[in-house]
């Protein structure tokens, strides 16, 4: 039986690679679905439910998130958004068990292999990424800035989507950025055998460059005419 069609993309990388901006921009132009597990993680604190009491903790001091916890909140939304073509997984799988439990989710579905996005950046470069983010306040937007826009002299504070003021994540401070960073080494390389075990493909972009850039080389990736 032909796989229904759908396109999934997995974004993979370092926190602060860029995932959730380069997702921004494929949602905006590209009509896609983002889904961010980060993303709905502070949803559920941020609205006190049972999870978000749960996980508040793990979460601000950068630690990881039960898998299954995770995958159920990935499965829910698949069932829930069933028509949705175009879906990117924002840091989703992060682990081998993760990637082992999406796979068994597409092939049960009978869908079309995921593609991993995979991007690279040095950590530095991330370092500094993260202590000049902002996002937006509302959970249910929380789109991505830079303090980096001052240097042409527009310091952003309210959100250019909703109006809702920009704020610092919890754990974009040091010890949590450095606890997040270990543990995304920690469990990168495992996940990439297992994407290629799977034999998905996996497409790597030079995500130092400016976020323009990275978003051309994608489309160019997915042979998506400018
Ligand atoms: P999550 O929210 O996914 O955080 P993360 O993986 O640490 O990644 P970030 O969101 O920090 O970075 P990003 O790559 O999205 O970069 P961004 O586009 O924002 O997860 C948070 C927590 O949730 C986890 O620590 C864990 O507790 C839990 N969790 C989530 N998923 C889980 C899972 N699967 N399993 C278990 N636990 C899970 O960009 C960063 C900054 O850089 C921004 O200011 C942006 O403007 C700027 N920037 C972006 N691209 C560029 C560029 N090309 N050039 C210059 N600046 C750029
Ligand atoms: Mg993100």
């Amino acid at each position: 039986m032909e796989p229904v069609s759908k396109n999934i993309l997995l974004f993979l990388g370092i926190p602060g690679s860029g995932k959730g901006t380069l997702a921004q921009r494929c949602c905006a132009t590209l009509n896609y679905e983002q889904v961010s597990t980060g993303n709905l993680c502070r949803e559920h604190v941020a609205q006190q439910t049972d999870i978000g009491k749960k996980i508040d903790l793990a979460l601000k001091s950068g630690k990881l998130i039960d898998d299954s916890l995770i995958t159920d909140m990935v499965l829910q939304w698949f069932s829930q958004h069933s028509e949705k073509q175009h879906v990117i997984l924002d840091g989703y799988p992060r682990t081998v068990i993760q990637a082992e439990a999406l796979d068994r989710f597409v092939k049960q579905s009978n869908i079309t292999q995921p593609t991993v996005i995979y991007l690279q950046v040095d950590e530095p470069t991330v370092i500094q990424r993260l202590g000049m983010r902002l996002i937006c306040s509302k959970t249910g937007c929380q789109a991505v800035y830079s303090l980096a826009s001052s240097e042409n002299g527009d310091i952003p504070s309210i959100c250019a989507k909703c109006s809702s003021v920009l704020v610092r994540r919890p754990d974009d401070e040091t010890a949590a950025i450095k606890k997040r960073l270990a543990l995304y080494q920690a469990h990168e390389q495992a996940l990439l055998e297992c994407y290629r075990r799977l034999a998905y493909e996996i497409s790597a972009l030079d995500a130092s460059r400016a976020a323009e850039d990275v978003f051309a080389a994608l489309r160019t990736k997915l042979g998506v005419r400018s």
